[in-house]
Formats: structure tokens, sequence, C-alpha cells
């Protein structure tokens, strides 16, 4: 498993945080900025780390900005990127089973430092169910070719 984290200013704080929790499961990273609190934009660290992930130099990748949602939709942007802002542990799980999600995007804004490890950890952890949800995967995919 290889990571690609990136943060703007408002996810930069929890980003350190979830990269102290990546070193502590000896996952192998790499960060993509930003390296300090001042304004950026969301879409320049969202890009460099969906690109990675989409052409398959990276397994996942960890965005996180104030709310999760900007950088959200910018990484969905990549083809074969499947972003979901999680915020909950149930969602976390949800999204790797049945979403088979390659990115996640949270806020630090939204949610302090324990419980975003906690669902970092469970969605790091959760396998792809497969079954009727890679049909609707492939639904996805069929989508994203109709309009590319
Ligand atoms: C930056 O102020 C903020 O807009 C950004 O971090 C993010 O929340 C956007 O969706």
């Amino acid at each position: 498993m290889k990571v690609a984290i990136a943060a703007d200013h408002g996810g930069y704080s929890l980003k350190e945080e979830i990269k102290k929790l990546l070193d502590e499961l000896h996952i192998s990273y790499e960060d993509f900025g930003c390296h300090c609190e001042d304004s950026v934009d969301y879409p320049d660290y969202a890009l460099p780390v969906a690109e990675r992930v989409a052409s398959g130099e990276f397994t996942r990748g960890i965005l996180v900005c104030g709310t999760g949602l900007g950088m959200s939709i910018a990484a969905n942007k990549v083809k074969g990127i499947r972003c979901a802002v999680v915020h909950d542990c149930f969602s976390a799980k949800a999204t790797r089973e049945h979403n088979d999600t390659n990115i996640i995007a949270l806020g630090g804004r939204v949610v302090g430092p324990g419980l975003a490890r906690e669902i970092i950890r469970i969605w790091l952890e959760t396998p792809f169910s497969g079954g009727r949800h890679q049909r609707r995967i492939d639904k996805i995919s069929e989508i994203e070719k109709k309009y590319s």
C-alpha cells in the first residue's frame, strides 16, 4: 500500500496528524503539500494526488481541506477516481465496501484528529466487497466514459 496525501491550508494541520498515523501503521506515503498554513487553492493539491492514484503509481489518496468538499469535487474530475468525503466511521467502512473509493477527503474544520485517525484506519483496512457493488462501479465508469 502506497498513499499519496495532500491538503490545503484548511487541512494542513489534520494532514500532519494523519501522517503520524501512517507512520505508526508503517504505511508508506508521499506528501504533495501544502507545507504550511498560508492560503492556497485546493484544486492545485487535489490534482497531483488524483493523477497519481488514477495512474496506479499510488494505491490510495488522502485529501484534506477545510471541509473535504472542494478536494473531493476536484479529485472526482480525474478519470478513474472515486473520492468520498467521510466524517464518520460507518461511512468510512461503507465507502470502501460498496464504492471501492480510492481517495478519501476529510475536513480539517469538521473533524478532530481522534475521529479522523479512526476514519482513516478503517478506510485503509476495509476491502471492497465486489459482487453487486462491482456492477454499480462499472455503471459509474460507463457514465465517466460517456462524458469524457
Ligand atoms: C478554504 O478556505 C476552503 O474553502 C477549503 O479548505 C475547502 O473547505 C473547500 O472546499
